[in-house]
């Protein structure tokens, strides 16, 4: 077997604990290192997931040998700052999602990746599961005929204090970034470039927004439908409908196990499709995949796509009058 990545992680929050987890499940991959803004944290969070180095800060990572990757798992805010850190030092990113707060963030990370010829990805791990790669293939494949529609929400019902990260302003709270960006993402990798946004939204008592709904025109005339919310736990499904049919990726898109095509001569058939570990065990093995083979970005989901979305988000934000720190001019 091929050596292990090396994997450093900072943060030690809700999503880089899944992270973590997600590595075990990779033969190939390794956990180096651990960063946090605490040594306690560090330290118990190394212990815990068997991490061979634990930093009281993210700079001290950053600058430590014997690290191929850095995952990013800190709060929207923090992603700019941090994949800059480690591009800086000379090691590869895997940053979550929201990518930034904005484009202009975004463009500065991408641009330094880009002259210094490192590898970046946006962690959108729903583009990399098997399920969605099958429902690409089945509309690519002309099965349900040309294309003209994708329905897609993300809900759930946010039961946390004013404080907590997806409602605190200061965290890069509001529905849109953390939830939207899902259907959006899923959206364009199918029906292709956004061409027109019209989006509508409730902002909630921190100022951000509790639910949004968009409606997007993408390159070729098809339309895409997309919600996400604070305030219900909605099906959280994905259809994308053609003259013939329609292709449904089954349960919980972002858990999807299967896929299921229904056709206009009363027939369906569902396809079962893999699913690793926790999920996001295939965006790591992209990742791996794309920096073993020397790549700087993955081709399922480039560079200029991540920025695109930035921009689309950024257009919803402005016609929804969501506005952040991070948004004022420098
Ligand atoms: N892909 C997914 O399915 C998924 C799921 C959940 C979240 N996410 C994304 O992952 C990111 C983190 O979300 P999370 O739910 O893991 O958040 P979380 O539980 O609050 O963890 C965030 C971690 O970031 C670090 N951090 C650095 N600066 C911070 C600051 N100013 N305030 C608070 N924490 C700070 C902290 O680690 P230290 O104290 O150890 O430094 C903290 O534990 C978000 O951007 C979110 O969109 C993705």
């Amino acid at each position: 077997m091929a050596e292990a990545v090396r994997w450093g992680i900072l943060g030690t929050g809700k999503i880089a604990r899944a992270f973590a987890n997600a590595l075990k499940e990779v033969p190939d991959a390794r956990l180096a290192a651990v960063a946090s803004r605490s040594s306690d944290k560090a330290r118990a969070f190394a212990g815990e997931f068997g991490a061979g180095a634990a930093y009281g800060s993210y700079e001290e990572l950053a600058a430590a040998d014997g690290i191929d990757l850095v995952y990013v798992g800190t709060p929207h805010p923090q992603h700019a700052e941090n994949a800059l850190l480690a591009l800086r030092a000379g090691k590869g990113v895997l940053c979550e999602k929201p990518f930034t707060m904005n484009l202009r963030e975004a463009e500065q990370v991408v641009t330094l990746a880009r002259s210094r010829r490192l590898f970046l990805m946006e962690a959108m791990w729903t583009r990399y599961l098997p399920a969605f790669l099958e429902t690409k293939r089945i509309v690519e494949s002309g099965e349900i005929g040309k294309v003209s529609q994708v329905v897609a929400d993300f809900g759930f019902t946010a039961s946390f204090g004013p404080e907590h990260r997806v409602f605190n302003p200061e965290l890069g709270g509001g529905a849109l970034l953390d939830l939207g960006i899902y259907p959006l993402s899923i959206a364009t990798a199918l029906l292709g470039p956004v061409q027109e946004i019209k989006a509508q939204a409730a902002l909630g008592p921190t100022g951000v927004d509790v639910q949004t709904g968009f409606t997007l025109r993408h390159a070729g005339g098809a339309m895409s439908v997309c919600s996400c919310s604070f305030l219900a736990r909605t099906p959280c499904e994905l259809t994308v409908s053609g003259e013939r049919g329609h292709v449904r990726m089954n349960t919980m898109f972002h858990r999807a196990r299967s896929v299921t095509v229904a056709l206009d001569d009363g027939s369906s058939r569902t396809i079962d499709t893999p699913y690793l570990g926790n999920g996001y065990v295939h965006e790591v093995i992209e990742a791996q995949r794309c920096w073993r083979a020397g790549l700087t970005e993955s081709p399922a989901m480039k560079l200029e796509e991540t920025l695109a979305l930035m921009g689309v988000m950024d257009e919803i934000r402005r016609q929804i009058g969501l506005a952040y720190q991070a948004d004022q001019p420098r």
